[in-house]
C-alpha cells in the first residue's frame, strides 16, 4: 500500500486510541450473556434447533446457496410463501425481505423519500436508518428524541413534498420506545408517513412477536415497518411491511434489495421456524417482562437514585457513567466478576452520555441479576 494512505489511515486509527474509543474485535466473553441481543433466547433452543432441522429436509430440492438475487435466480417459492406467512404475522398487505435490517432501512430510505421530499427524523436513530436517509435526495431533518414538540414545530416549517416521520419502537441504545400514538396523531394532523424500525420489538411485543404497532393495534397508521429477526428471534434478516405497491416500489427501486445474493434457503427457513416456534411460546414473552422488571425494582434498591439509568422498560438498559475510560474500567471489573456487559464510548454515543449497555433475558436468573448489580456497585467505588 502507498506510504501516504497507510499514514492518514494510521493517524485518524491514532486520534481513536487518543481518546480512548478504539474498537477491536474480541471473541472472549464473559459467562453469563448480558450482552447479546438474544432476549429469548432463541438462538440457542434446542426446539428452534430442530424446526430448522426439520424444515432443512426439503432442501434437497434447492440449492446450498441462493445463487444470485431475487430478480434473478435467488428467488424461490419457499421465500415467497415465508414472506406471505410474516405479512399474515405483521398485519399487512405484503412483506418483503431484505438480507439484514441494515439493508432494509438502507433500501428503504434511500429509494422512497426523493428529490422534493422531506424527511425528519429522531436524534437517537440507529446508523442503518441514518446512513439511508443519507443516500436519498430528500431534504432532511433531525428532530430532537421523541420530543413531539420539536416534530411538530419542524413538521408545520415544511410543506413540500411527501413528509415522513423516522422513528424506532424501542430505540437500541437507550432501550426506551417512541410515543407512537401520538406520533400518529401528528402524522396525521401533517399528513405525514410514518416509518417505523420495530428491530427491538420484534419478538417481544405484540402478539407472538408481532411488536409494538401491532401490539397498540396502530399498524394501519404506519406507512412501512421495518422488522429484524437478528435480535429476540435468534436468526437473521430482515422484512419491510406495508402495502402491495410500497412492496413493488421496493423490489424495483431499493438497490440493497436488487443488487445483493438473496438469503440462502437454510437462512429463510431459520425465520420460518422462529416465528413458528415463538408462536408455541409466547409464555416466553411474559417471562422476559418478569426480568425486567425485577431488574429495575433491584437496581433501584441498590442505587435509589445515586446512578442515572435510561428511562428504559424494555430488554435493554443502560446505565449513565460519563467519561470513556471510567466506564470502560468498570464494564472490565464487572466482566471480570463473570458477566459479560459491554461499555459504549463516545462517539457512539454524545460525549458524556458513556453508558454500560445491559441486555436482559429470558434466560438470565434474578441471581444473575444481582450478582450483575452488585458486580456493578463494586466497580463504581
Ligand atoms: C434500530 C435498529 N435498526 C436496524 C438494525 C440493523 O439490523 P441488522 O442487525 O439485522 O442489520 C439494528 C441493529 O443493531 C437496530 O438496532
Amino acid at each position: 500500500m502507498n506510504k501516504s494512505i497507510e499514514n492518514s489511515l494510521q493517524s485518524d486509527l491514532e486520534k481513536r486510541r487518543l481518546n480512548d474509543s478504539f474498537r477491536k474485535l474480541s471473541c472472549s466473553k464473559a459467562e453469563v450473556d448480558f450482552c447479546s441481543n438474544d432476549y429469548l433466547g432463541l438462538s440457542n433452543s434446542i426446539e428452534l434447533k430442530e424446526e430448522i432441522d426439520r424444515i432443512l429436509v426439503y432442501q434437497k430440492e434447492y440449492s446450498v446457496g441462493s445463487t444470485g438475487s431475487r430478480l434473478l435466480s435467488g428467488n424461490s417459492i419457499f421465500t415467497e410463501t415465508t414472506e406471505s406467512y410474516l405479512a399474515k404475522i405483521f398485519k399487512g398487505e405484503k412483506a418483503l425481505l431484505f438480507n439484514s435490517g441494515y439493508n432494509a432501512n438502507l433500501g428503504l430510505l434511500s429509494s422512497v423519500p426523493k428529490r422534493g421530499d422531506v424527511v425528519l427524523y429522531d436524534e437517537l436513530s440507529h446508523a442503518s436508518i441514518k446512513d439511508g436517509i443519507r443516500l436519498s435526495m430528500a431534504k432532511k431533518i433531525m428532530f430532537r428524541h421523541n420530543d413531539l414538540q420539536d416534530l411538530d414545530l419542524k413538521l408545520s416549517r415544511t410543506n413540500s413534498g411527501n413528509r415522513f416521520i423516522v422513528v424506532e419502537s424501542i430505540y437500541s441504545m437507550d432501550g426506551d420506545r417512541c410515543p407512537l400514538k401520538e406520533l400518529v396523531e401528528i402524522a396525521k394532523k401533517h399528513e405525514a408517513h410514518i416509518i417505523l424500525d420495530e428491530a427491538h420489538s420484534t419478538g417481544v411485543m405484540g402478539h407472538k412477536g408481532a411488536g409494538m404497532a401491532i401490539g397498540m393495534g396502530l399498524d394501519a397508521n404506519i406507512f412501512a415497518r421495518i422488522y429484524t429477526f437478528g435480535k429476540a428471534m435468534g436468526v437473521h434478516g430482515a422484512c419491510v411491511v406495508g402495502s402491495t405497491t410500497l412492496i413493488n416500489y421496493l423490489i424495483n427501486f431499493s438497490r440493497s434489495f436488487i443488487y445483493t445474493t438473496a438469503l440462502p434457503f437454510h437462512s429463510v427457513a431459520s425465520i420460518r421456524a422462529s416465528f413458528d416456534i415463538l408462536g408455541k411460546n409466547i409464555k416466553w414473552q411474559h417471562d422476559l417482562d418478569e426480568k425486567i422488571k425485577y431488574f429495575i425494582s433491584y437496581f433501584n434498591k441498590l442505587f435509589s437514585s445515586s446512578l442515572e439509568r435510561t428511562k428504559s422498560e424494555s430488554a435493554i438498559q443502560s446505565i449513565l457513567i460519563s467519561d470513556n475510560i471510567r466506564v470502560k474500567s468498570i464494564a472490565k471489573y464487572i466482566n471480570k466478576c463473570g458477566y459479560d456487559v459491554r461499555p459504549i464510548l463516545s462517539p457512539t454515543v454524545k460525549q458524556g452520555q458513556e453508558r454500560i449497555r445491559i441486555c436482559l433475558h429470558r434466560y438470565n436468573s434474578k441471581g444473575e441479576i444481582e450478582g450483575m448489580l452488585n458486580a456493578l456497585k463494586e466497580g463504581m467505588l
